[in-house]
């Protein structure tokens, strides 16, 4: 009988599908999966609905609406002082995920190399794999996950086409300092290599940390390729609204892969986009400060349920370390049984980090656990009566 490919076959189902369905059958509250229990704000719902109502519901063009397009530059140079053109340096896509495949697609060929830091967000290494480019992996260390320059410099070869960096970063919420993305700068420019940015969580940052864009480093506006999405700092995940932004030729590789692979995404979507994008600044600082409240609540939940909490300092999760915590029973060894023991016995569902690692360095992930904050004050509440009875 036919069957799946090779190509797909090798990745097999992840952790996260089990924890859902374990979580539902348990009737866990779930801080496993990334996505608000909120919805987006009511302007941005709104632009949808009357884009539909507006006919404005056939293809737009390939590269993205241009009054998107513009929407992303001014947001750039708003946030960045970084200057786009939207014509020729901005390309809309269906999300980040796609903007990181069509990325990949489009600028390496088979047989190159492309680094990565792990732990590592899961779609990169099957979109590079789908590709026939080989990753490299540069470890970030717990607790405060740092990477070892001379192990990054290491990385490096004349095959070394791409690196990638996601700042704010899940699962640990690491915001690449400027020093460290300077480190990552010099590399980039003495082997040639492009960077690749996953900035999804740019909005979202702690304890007034600022996030670094790598394109606004002195030398590598001509060499990084910027993603950002909607979904995380609009609470619009489902809409899968992306874009890339960088040089042209960047720009167009990324384009090149895109136009076969959706061609254009949603278009009304494309209009709430824009719209959002366009919010006042008071929007995103109040966004900032709902979620700091978000996460200093579910900080303090995890640590009087007596667990080591791993600060993040950006995106939307707080890592944990459950070693010596005292409601844990012996019987649980690594991340995976801690993450069906707490859903089945707490029911409080998490995610395992060692998905975020490749087989041989899953071991590095077997102490930690991985809640996520975007959720709705009575859910974190919720969570948080179930989490004290281990106290
Ligand atoms: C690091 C990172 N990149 C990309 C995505 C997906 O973004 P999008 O929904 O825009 O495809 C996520 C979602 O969890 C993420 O955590």
């Amino acid at each position: 009988m036919p069957g799946m490919a090779q190509r797909v076959a090798q990745f097999g189902t992840t952790i996260f599908s089990e924890i859902n369905a374990l979580a539902r059958e348990h009737g866990a509250v779930n801080l496993g999966q990334g996505a608000p229990d909120f919805d987006g704000p009511p302007p941005v719902l709104a632009a949808a609905v009357s884009a539909i109502n507006g006919q404005l519901n056939q293809y737009a063009p390939g590269l993205g609406m241009p009054r998107l397009r513009e929407a992303v530059a001014l947001h750039a140079e708003r946030f960045y002082g970084q200057r786009l053109d939207p014509a020729t340096e901005v390309a809309i896509t269906a999300g980040a995920t796609e903007a990181m495949f069509a990325a990949i697609l489009g600028l390496t060929d088979p047989g190159d190399e492309v680094i990565v830091f792990e732990p590592v967000y899961d779609s990169y290494v099957p979109n590079m794999i789908m590709a026939g480019v080989t990753p490299r992996y540069v470890t970030l260390r717990d607790p405060d996950w740092t990477f070892d320059p001379d192990e990054l410099a290491a990385a490096f070869n004349e095959r070394t086409r791409a690196i990638i960096i996601n700042t704010p970063h899940n699962p640990t919420g690491k915001i690449y300092s400027r020093d460290e993305l300077q480190i990552i700068a010099e590399l980039c420019q003495k082997h040639d290599v492009i960077a690749i940015t996953d900035e999804v969580y740019e909005h979202i940052t702690y304890d007034g940390a600022t996030h670094n864009r790598m394109a606004t480093l002195p030398g590598m506006a001509e060499r990084t390729l910027t993603i950002s999405s909607l979904g995380k700092t609009f609470s619009v995940t489902g809409w899968k609204i992306g874009w890339v932004m960088g040089p042209r030729g960047l720009v167009e590789g990324v384009n090149g892969a895109h136009q076969f692979i959706t061609f254009a995404v949603a278009s009304p979507l494309q209009a709430a986009a824009a719209a959002a994008l366009s919010l006042p600044s008071t929007y995103f600082e109040e966004l900032q400060a709902t979620f700091q409240a978000k996460r200093d609540f579910l900080m303090g939940a995890l640590k009087a349920a007596g667990f080591k909490v791993l600060k993040p300092q950006g995106a939307y999760f707080v890592m944990i370390d459950w070693r010596g915590a005292k409601g844990v029973p012996a019987s649980v060894q690594d991340d995976v049984q801690f993450a069906r023991w707490l859903i089945t016995e707490v029911g409080v569902a998490c995610i395992p980090p060692s998905a975020f690692y490749r087989e041989a360095d899953k071991h590095l992930a077997h102490h930690l656990a991985r809640f996520a904050v975007c959720k709705k004050d009575e859910t974190l509440q919720a969570a948080a009566e179930r989490l004290r009875r281990l106290a």
